[in-house]
């Protein structure tokens, strides 16, 4: 799939509004080091979650002369420090909608989730800003499939933020070329077309806030470091294997599989923070004493509780519904000292964006 099959030069001039929701998603093999237009050194797949949303409405107007390009509302407020990274995503997607250099947008938007629990909501506000504007795109191609439509936002999301991406569909969202994937390509995320074991349908992610503070490592600085890191070449390769093999665990249920290959991932992304130059590292006490915690819990219960990590101290607790009552139990009782005022967010596997 080329990048030019995106662009669309039709003389496209009206008035709009429309309101998307898209759900945040959570990486089990992770997107770490990206080159060019933000594209991915190497392939990732997440869960796309249900609870976790960013709610967009934007609307639509022929742009009169000296018209600023958008205005922004977040949770009711203006918000001039979220405009910079809308103004610069709204120049890198007017290359492939050149007809939005003619509109003005108001845009308006909020989150189910606290902005400053440290939850990274940059997947979840990209995918549902570029849903509104292909949905807007979209009129005036009424012969487009729902297909076509999104694969173009995912398009114009990843140019937002890279595991945007992935913040389209459900349950589980490939991005990037991989073998073990036909369809899966560098420039948008696929819900790929594979039987995945029914425990996964509605798999819980229960998050536990370490720190609710801003991210200390920007993700562009982050993946710069991995331009030149010195295990680059053998982690890129790590990240395809790994999710062949994690395919496979998703597709027959192999929990134990799957817990390895999900926990290595997430160490692994954290060793590529510790081994770069500079240097960060972004677990904290409490994030070790969770981790710590949760394998005592696995050795002694026998239940399939595992944990994976962002690029930051919080926790995210992956495990079966079913095991839902001990495991929250465990929790609540063990783990939330842990956590920054003691907060969590429960969240689960979800089947993605929708239009509201
Ligand atoms: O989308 P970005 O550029 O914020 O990068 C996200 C990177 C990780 O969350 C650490 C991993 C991933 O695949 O989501």
């Amino acid at each position: 799939m080329s990048k030019k099959s995106f662009v669309f030069n039709d003389p496209i001039k009206g008035h709009y509004q429309t309101q998307w929701q898209a759900p945040s998603n959570i990486a089990l093999v992770k997107y770490w080091g990206k080159h060019g237009q933000q594209l991915p050194q190497n392939p990732s797949i997440s869960f796309t979650l249900s609870q976790c949303v960013t709610t967009t409405a934007v609307s639509f107007s022929p742009r009169q002369t000296g018209e600023t390009a958008f205005d922004f509302l977040f949770e009711q407020k203006k918000q001039p420090a979220f405009h910079p990274k809308i103004q610069q995503f709204l120049e890198r997607i007017t290359p492939y909608f050149p007809a939005l250099e003619g509109h003005r947008l108001s845009i308006s938007s909020q989150n189910s989730f606290p902005h400053s629990s440290g939850i990274a909501s940059s997947a979840s506000a990209m995918a549902a800003l570029a849903l509104c504007i292909v949905d807007f795109e979209k009129q005036f191609h009424p012969l487009w499939t729902e297909e076509a439509a999104l694969q173009k936002a995912s398009f114009l999301a990843r140019l937002g933020s890279g595991s945007a991406a992935r913040s389209i569909a459900g349950p589980l969202m490939v991005w990037g070329q991989s073998k073990a994937f036909p369809q899966s390509n560098d420039h948008y995320a696929i819900a790929p077309a594979v039987e995945w074991h029914p425990i996964f349908h509605d798999y819980q992610d229960t998050v536990l806030i370490v720190d609710k503070g801003q991210k200390k490592v920007s993700s562009t600085l982050g993946h710069g470091l991995m331009q030149g890191h010195p295990f680059a070449a053998q982690r890129f390769e790590q990240a395809h294997s790994h999710l062949e093999e994690i395919k496979a665990a998703l597709t027959t249920g192999d929990l134990e599989r799957f817990i390895d290959l999900t926990e290595a991932e997430a160490l692994t992304l954290h060793a590529m923070m510790m081994t770069s130059n500079p240097r960060f590292v972004l677990m904290q006490p409490n994030t070790l004493a969770l981790l710590q915690k949760v394998w005592d819990f696995r050795a002694q219960t026998d239940l399939p509780l595992c944990f994976t990590l962002d690029a930051g101290a919080n926790v995210h607790l992956l495990y079966p519904r079913q095991d839902r009552n001990p495991i929250m139990d465990f929790i609540q009782k063990e783990l939330l000292v842990h956590c920054q005022q003691g907060q969590y967010i429960e969240d689960q596997v979800g089947n993605g964006a929708k239009k509201n």
